[in-house]
């Protein structure tokens, strides 16, 4: 019998008590990553949703790069990282986003893109939206078109979606 998506990726996640701090369950995702027909299927489930429809994914530092990149080869298209401040060789485009506590700063390479390139934004977790958010913001500074954003878990709780509203959102597992 056929498994659903979601269930594979159910099936490949385990919760890490008490990081990165106490109270909080990390939702890790490396036994996915390290059975190849679950990572397949992950991917080309993400592939074929946007097949024709974008010039280059996007992935966020640092599990969005390990899918990205998967993605990307599996659609014949190039990838772009959006990095943490400080980590880019080139000229960047920055943005600075608030934290629950504190704020972050991510980058991306100010000509990563010519006017009006279509992108798809790829990361491991959708939690507050935060990073989403600013990655899309970023994105669009830096002369690019934002055609979606895709995450394997999302966190439903803490309604990252809310940042996104009026985007193309999709996940594949609510948690
Ligand atoms: C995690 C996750 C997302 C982000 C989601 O990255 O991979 O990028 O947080 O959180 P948000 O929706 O609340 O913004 P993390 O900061 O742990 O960085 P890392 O992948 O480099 O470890």
């Amino acid at each position: 019998e056929e498994q659903s998506i979601a269930q594979v990726v159910s099936d490949h996640l385990r919760d890490i008590p008490d990081f990165p701090e106490p109270g909080v369950a990390f939702k890790d995702f490396t036994p996915l990553l390290s059975d190849g027909a679950a990572l397949a299927a992950v991917v080309r489930d993400i592939a074929d949703r946007y097949r024709g429809r974008v010039d280059h994914i996007v992935g966020i530092e640092a599990r969005g790069f390990i899918l990205g990149a998967a993605v990307a080869y599996e659609l014949g298209i190039g990838f772009v990282p959006v990095r943490k401040a400080g980590k880019l060789p080139g000229e960047t485009l920055g943005v600075e986003y608030d934290l629950e506590y504190g704020s972050a700063h991510i980058e991306v390479h100010a000509d990563a893109f010519v006017a009006g390139a279509h992108v798809l934004v790829i990361d491991d977790v959708l939690a507050t939206g935060g990073t989403a958010e600013a990655t899309c913001t970023l994105l669009e500074r830096a002369g690019a078109e934002v055609v979606a954003f895709e995450a394997v878990i999302e966190l439903g709780f803490l309604e990252g979606r809310a940042k996104l509203a009026g985007r193309e959102v999709h996940t594949i597992l609510t948690v």
